[in-house]
């Protein structure tokens, strides 16, 4: 099936993608704690069919959630495609009709459909299990089957991946970019779920240029917008070139507003050119907004505005420190870590809150200078203690993002288990770990073989339970 793909290194090796929806029964080795009762949703792309553009995209394939679920020391795990209206239109036509972010090389039959792929990431929230992809709205599906139940009423418009849970009011807090009727246009919406699943606000305002604006960071009062230079232009699409591109002359933003504040007082801070997918966690401490995050000097993935490929690196854990006190618009930015690293998590019921403790998937033998996200260790940082430990899988094997169980509601902070899906490269199938989130150099304290691979995807998250 794969032969017949193009060649593109996001569908070649553990990024090809899968397309049997399977139910399996795990075998365990090591032992399971009793403790551990709840499922770990996690989402990436799996095209359906072979792409039309040679030149995919590694964000545009269709979403599957791979659900593993973990009870009375068993795990099993169920994975189904997202069926969005994307895939019912391409599965009824035997074929791919979207060609991604280069519509201009859509089949006719997608003209003015839903483009949505529901890809990205996975959150249960008020009671919904939902399914996100930043230019479209929440994509709901059903906790225990994954059956695909539509796009959930009321945000008007698309969402963030990347919500917030408010640890103390049970909101969830979001953004989004792109909004309104113009394609690729500087406007940005914020909004907010209440704990039941209504969304009880959304404002629109303008940045300062348009952003494809991944994450976002939420504190206990405040939210901060970065609206950073990988920048969209339709002007710059209509010309054939790269809709979304790195524009290292252009400066950085950071909008700050207080949560309970209208739009019209965001307060904008200013800093070089620098890009960031994903914050790790921001707080409030003495007058100032503290921010940790995983920093490029320049954006990833994404060509610069004349279609040239461009030069990055990896990213590294970095802080950023916003004065509100202050009359200064400037941003201190300082690293924390050396370590090539993405996909931050940490305790996340420390939502916008100091926190002590986090963990990241990294790249500790510079595999990622020939292809990204080549993730071969797993990383805790007690910030604390000051110390650092670091889990690097057996040669070859590369890990997705790693991601916290807490053992009990009220455990203390960091008390739990981490997860991760590895990829075991000789055999080309994939595990499941857990570890003691606080203790990583003993290694897996127990490990769930899956009979094949799950692919590279984006993110997960524990749903207790
Ligand atoms: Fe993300």
């Amino acid at each position: 099936m794969n032969a017949k793909l193009p060649a593109n290194p996001y569908l070649d090796g553990n990024f090809a993608p899968v397309r049997s929806e399977d139910d399996f029964v795990l075998a365990v080795t090591g032992e399971i704690p009793r403790e551990i009762h709840g499922t770990l949703y996690r989402i990436g792309p799996n095209p359906q069919f072979a792409p039309i553009d040679p030149a995919y995209h590694w964000f545009t394939g269709d979403g599957m959630i791979h659900a593993f679920r973990i009870a009375d020391g068993q795990v099993t795990c169920r994975n189904r495609y997202v069926r969005t209206p994307k895939w019912q239109l391409e599965h009824e036509a035997g074929r791919a009709l979207f060609a991604g972010f280069n519509p201009r090389l859509n089949d006719p039959l997608a003209q003015g459909r839903d483009a949505g792929t529901a890809n990205t990431n996975i959150v249960s929230h008020g009671g919904r299990l939902l399914a996100l992809n930043e230019a479209y709205p929440p994509f709901e599906m059903t906790h225990d089957s994954l059956d695909s139940r539509g796009y959930a009423p009321d945000y008007r418009g698309q969402v963030t991946a990347h919500p917030k849970i408010d640890p103390k009011t049970g909101e969830m807090v979001w953004f989004a970019y792109g909004v309104g009727d113009r394609p690729l246009s500087n406007r940005l919406s914020y909004g907010v779920t209440d704990r039941t699943g209504k969304v009880i606000r959304r404002d629109d305002f303008e940045a300062p240029y348009s952003s494809m604006m991944h994450d976002f960071m939420v504190t206990e009062n405040h939210v901060l917008f970065p609206v950073l230079p990988l920048t969209g232009s339709l002007e710059r699409a209509m010309r054939g070139l790269p809709p979304i591109a790195w524009e290292p002359a252009r400066p950085a933003h950071v909008g700050v507003m207080r949560r309970d504040a209208d739009v019209s007082t965001i307060r904008w801070f200013s800093m070089p050119a620098c890009h960031v997918f994903h914050p790790m966690n921001a707080w409030e401490e003495d007058g100032k907004i503290v921010a940790d995050l995983f920093r490029y000097d320049a954006a990833p993935l994404f060509p610069l505005a004349d279609g040239s490929p461009g030069e990055h690196g990896m990213a590294r854990l970095w802080r950023w420190t916003f004065d509100l006190s202050g009359a200064s618009d400037a941003v201190r930015q300082e690293p924390l870590d050396d370590l090539d690293g993405e996909f931050p998590r940490f305790d996340e019921r420390r939502t916008g809150l100091p926190y002590r403790h986090g963990w990241y998937a990294a790249d500790t033998r510079g595999l990622n200078a020939s292809e990204p996200l080549r993730l071969n260790a797993i990383v805790h940082l007690d910030k604390a203690a000051g110390r650092r430990q670091v889990h690097e899988l057996p040669n070859g094997d590369l890990t997705s993002e790693a991601v916290f169980a807490p053992r009990t509601p009220d455990a203390a902070e960091g008390d739990g288990w981490l997860t991760a899906v590895v990829w075991r490269a000789a055999e080309n199938r994939s595990d499941l770990l857990v570890f003691d989130a606080l203790d990583l150099t003993r290694g897996p304290i127990a490990s769930a073989a899956m009979p094949r691979r799950v692919p590279f995807g984006f993110h997960g998250n524990w749903v207790p339970g």
